[in-house]
């Protein structure tokens, strides 16, 4: 069937959305047996809304060219919020604008519209689920419907498909994991002598730390993520204020060189465990063995440690990230919420 969305949000990952559909689209519909079509797209200038599909390549020229997608064919400005939403008439909202840990908008604003819509939701930004998580859970169950966000910690890492789908029937005691790429670049180039000042000019150089890298380096995407993923696999109740926290400043090249001598490294871990009071997390630069899985990822590499009875340790990494990764796994996301609402064509899927 035809899976309507609207996509909130035209910079990486809402531009990776698009050029995968644009590129991809048939061969999804061939594999998966469900045809997506982008009927709304929004970015800050207003919207673009087609019932019939928008032309994916025609809104990345219109980005490039003009910088908003209200200039693509089918384009209105100032098309936003509600009116945006029911003009789209999608079936599931792909939340992928600019966020922050203070009100968590514009996504808190369109994600209650969605729900109110009974519109699924595909989550990108980490916002709305670092400070609205039991509220928006809450809002989903009531309207009958999915929130989805598993390009939020980590894509395309499969932190949260693990818990859900592969460690089904175990019991999750703890998690730990390297689930901010940032920061493990940036102590890769620190371990092979480089200063924190010279590793973090070459990341952002590369596009892999921001101007301001405050949210990576001082651990605080790195708990968020911590507690996301606590409250979605360990029904925990976490906000991000209840993740104790560091970030790197402090590590040295000597620190590293140290380290090292002793067959160690430091990482910047992600964890969660479960204790007599509930679930606890903490961020934290910590001494991991060289051969560890986790002390072995190097660069912008990053993984997540499942501590499970009675499968013991259970373990995924990637290599890749981006944008472009991102934007593939919030396509999971729909892919996989197609097959779970028997959208998608058994005879292809
Ligand atoms: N990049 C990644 O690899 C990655 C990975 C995981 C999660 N995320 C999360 O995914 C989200 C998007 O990331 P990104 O890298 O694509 O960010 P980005 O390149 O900065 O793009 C953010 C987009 O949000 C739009 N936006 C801001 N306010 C809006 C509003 N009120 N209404 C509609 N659109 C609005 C911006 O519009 P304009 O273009 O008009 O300014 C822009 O298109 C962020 O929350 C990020 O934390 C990103």
């Amino acid at each position: 069937m035809d899976v309507r969305l609207a996509l909130i949000g035209f910079g990486n990952v809402g531009k990776g959305v698009a050029s995968l559909l644009h590129g991809e689209g048939e061969r999804y519909r061939t594999e998966y047996g469900v045809r997506l079509v982008l009927t709304g797209v929004a970015d800050q200038g207003g919207a673009a809304v087609n019932l019939e599909g928008l032309d994916g390549f025609n809104l990345l020229e219109a980005k490039k060219r003009h910088g908003t997608v209200a200039a693509a064919r089918d384009g209105v400005q100032g098309l936003q919020g509600a009116h945006f939403l029911e003009r789209a008439a999608a079936h599931v909202l792909l939340e992928a604008a600019s966020t922050n840990f203070e009100d968590a908008e514009p996504g808190w604003t369109y994600v209650r519209e969605a729900l109110a819509l009974k519109m699924d939701v595909v989550l990108a930004s980490k916002g709305v689920l670092v400070l609205h998580y039991g509220h928006l859970m809450r809002i989903a169950m009531d309207r009958g419907a999915r929130v989805l966000f598993s390009g939020t910690v980590g894509a395309p890492l499969p932190v949260l498909e693990l818990a859900d789908r592969v460690l089904v029937g175990a019991q999750i005691s703890g998690f730990e994991g390297i689930l901010n790429a940032t920061s493990n670049y940036i102590l890769s180039l620190m371990a092979d002598g480089a200063t924190y000042e010279e590793s973090v000019r070459r990341a952002q150089e590369l596009g892999i730390a921001e101007t301001d890298p405050t949210l990576d380096v001082d651990g605080w995407d790195a708990a968020a993520k911590a507690a996301i993923v606590a409250n979605a696999v360990m029904g925990a109740q976490l906000s991000l204020q209840d993740v104790e926290r560091e970030g790197i400043r402090h590590v040295t090249p000597e620190m590293l060189s140290h380290a090292r001598q002793e067959g160690q490294t430091l990482k910047l871990i992600a964890r969660a465990r479960r204790t007599a009071g509930g679930v606890s997390a903490q961020v934290v630069a910590e001494r991991r063995p060289l051969a560890d899985v986790l002390g072995r990822l190097q660069g912008a590499e990053m993984g997540i440690v499942y501590h499970t009875d009675p499968l013991g340790t259970v373990s995924a990494t990637v290599q890749q990230v981006g944008g472009i990764p991102t934007a593939l796994t919030v396509l999971r996301d729909v892919i996989n919420l197609a097959r779970d609402r028997g959208w998608s064509s058994p005879s292809q899927a």
